[in-house]
């Protein structure tokens, strides 16, 4: 298959380039500063640009999303906003432009959180259960195109970074998070949420 990636280049979208490259798809790879081509999802005209320079593509994952985490009397309204640009309205982008472009599924990146809150999580609870509502609505009005959310736990290489926000919380590799986009793009389901 022919697959668009964003958010290639990252701990996660790293893991999900090398298992789609063993799998044999063409993996076109996107990023703001690396990959082989550079845009700035959190723009919906770039989003728009970036379908019509890449044309064609059987499915789209993606694997970046950026949210606030600070306590919660710090979160201003701007934290909230940043977090639904940066991991919500980015992803709807990705769907609202791709319908003309992608011909079978959609893989969106939500996380734990929607599910397990955590101190300092607030926003990052609301951008990441907003994805996992709109990939259950978006798929019953988008058949025959298949839309998931991947949605892990703590990554086991990020242990380092956020370990201490998520005590007693079991840790999951990218590289199998990974599997749960192999599963949406080469499986059939749609309007799944993947728990790892
Ligand atoms: N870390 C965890 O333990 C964990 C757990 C559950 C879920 N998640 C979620 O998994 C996702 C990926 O996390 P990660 O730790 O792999 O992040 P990361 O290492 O920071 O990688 C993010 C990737 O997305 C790209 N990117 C970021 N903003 C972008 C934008 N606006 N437009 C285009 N590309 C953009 C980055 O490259 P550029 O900087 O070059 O743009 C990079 O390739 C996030 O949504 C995160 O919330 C993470």
């Amino acid at each position: 298959m022919r697959i668009l990636l964003v958010g290639a280049t990252g701990t996660l979208g790293s893991a999900v380039h090398q298992v789609l490259v063993e799998r044999k798809h063409d993996v076109v790879t996107v990023s703001r500063t690396g990959g082989d081509l550079q845009y700035d999802v959190t723009d919906p005209a770039q989003v728009a640009d970036l379908y019509q320079t890449v044309g064609q593509v059987d499915a789209v994952a993606s694997a970046a999303g950026h949210v606030p985490f600070k306590p919660f009397g710090e979160l201003t309204i701007e934290d909230y906003q940043a977090g639904l640009t940066g991991k919500v309205l980015s992803q709807v982008a990705l769907v609202r432009e791709g319908l003309a472009h992608v011909t079978e599924s959609f893989t969106l990146i939500t996380g734990v959180l929607a599910r397990e809150p955590i101190v300092t999580g607030a926003a990052a609870s609301l951008v990441n259960g907003a994805v996992e509502a709109f990939v259950r609505a978006a798929a019953i009005e988008i058949a025959p195109q298949r839309i998931n959310a991947v949605s892990p736990t703590v990554f086991t290489e990020a242990l380092d970074a956020y370990g201490d926000y998520f005590p007693g919380m079991k840790p999951v590799s990218v590289a199998d998070v990974a599997q749960a986009y192999v599963r949406s793009i080469e499986g059939r389901q749609t309007g799944q949420v993947y728990v790892l």
